[in-house]
C-alpha cells in the first residue's frame, strides 16, 4: 500500500520546462531537432509505456520485452559503445544485484521520464551510463527498431525538452 501513496505523490513532483511550454503552445520553446525526436518518440510507441504528463510511472512493463531481442544482439549502430558487454542474457546489460523484477518476472515500472538526462545511469541497477545507449536498448528491446545514431540524437535531444527548473522549498516558521 505504502508504495502506491509514495507513487501517487511522486506523480505530483512534476517540474516545468521547455516541454510544458511547448506543450502551452509556445512552438519556439523546443527546437526542431528536439520536434523530430519528440515525433518519434510518439510514433514509434515509447510512449505506449512512457505515457502521461510524467511521460512514465503509470504502469508496470516487461523487461526486455522482445525475448528474440533478448538473444540476438545485433548492434548495427555500432558507433554507439560497441564494447559494451553482455554478460548476462536475461538484460542487454550487466545483471548487477540479481534484481529480476516483480515476482522475478522481469517486471519493472516504467520510469519517468521528466529530468532524465539528470540521473544517469540508467535502468533499475544502473548498468548503462549513457543516456544514448538506455534509448537504443528500449528501441531494440521494447520496440524492436533498431533506430540510426541520427533518430537517437532526435530523440535525446526531445529528452532533454523533459529537463525542468528546480522547485524551490521554503522553509516557513
Ligand atoms: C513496453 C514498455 C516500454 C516501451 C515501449 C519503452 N519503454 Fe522505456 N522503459 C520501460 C521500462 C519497464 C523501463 C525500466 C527498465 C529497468 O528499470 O530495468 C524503461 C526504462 C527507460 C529508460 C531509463 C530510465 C531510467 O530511469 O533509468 C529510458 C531513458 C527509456 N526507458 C526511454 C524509452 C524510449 C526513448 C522509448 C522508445 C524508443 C521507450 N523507453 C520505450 C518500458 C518501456
Amino acid at each position: 500500500m505504502l508504495h502506491v501513496i509514495i507513487g501517487a505523490y511522486e506523480r505530483t513532483l512534476l517540474t516545468y520546462g521547455a516541454y510544458d511550454r511547448f506543450l502551452e503552445g509556445d512552438d519556439s520553446a523546443i527546437n526542431e531537432k528536439a520536434k523530430r525526436g519528440m515525433t518519434i518518440f510518439l510514433t514509434k510507441g515509447c510512449k505506449g509505456c512512457h505515457t502521461g504528463m510524467s511521460v512514465g510511472g503509470q504502469s508496470l512493463q516487461k523487461f526486455p520485452l522482445r525475448a528474440d531481442a533478448r538473444i540476438y544482439d545485433f548492434r548495427p549502430n555500432l558507433e554507439i559503445n560497441p564494447d559494451l558487454k553482455i554478460t548476462d542474457k536475461k538484460f542487454p546489460f550487466e545483471n548487477i544485484g540479481g534484481f529480476l523484477g516483480k515476482g522475478g518476472n522481469q517486471i519493472f515500472r516504467v520510469p519517468i521520464l521528466r529530468n532524465i538526462t539528470k540521473t544517469a545511469p540508467y535502468f533499475h541497477n544502473g548498468a548503462i551510463k549513457d543516456i544514448e545507449d538506455a534509448v537504443e536498448i528500449m528501441g531494440r528491446h521494447q520496440l524492436g527498431i533498431n533506430f540510426t545514431k541520427e533518430e537517437i540524437e532526435e530523440i535525446v535531444e526531445f529528452l532533454k525538452t523533459l529537463e525542468g527548473e528546480l522547485v524551490e522549498y521554503k522553509i516557513v516558521d
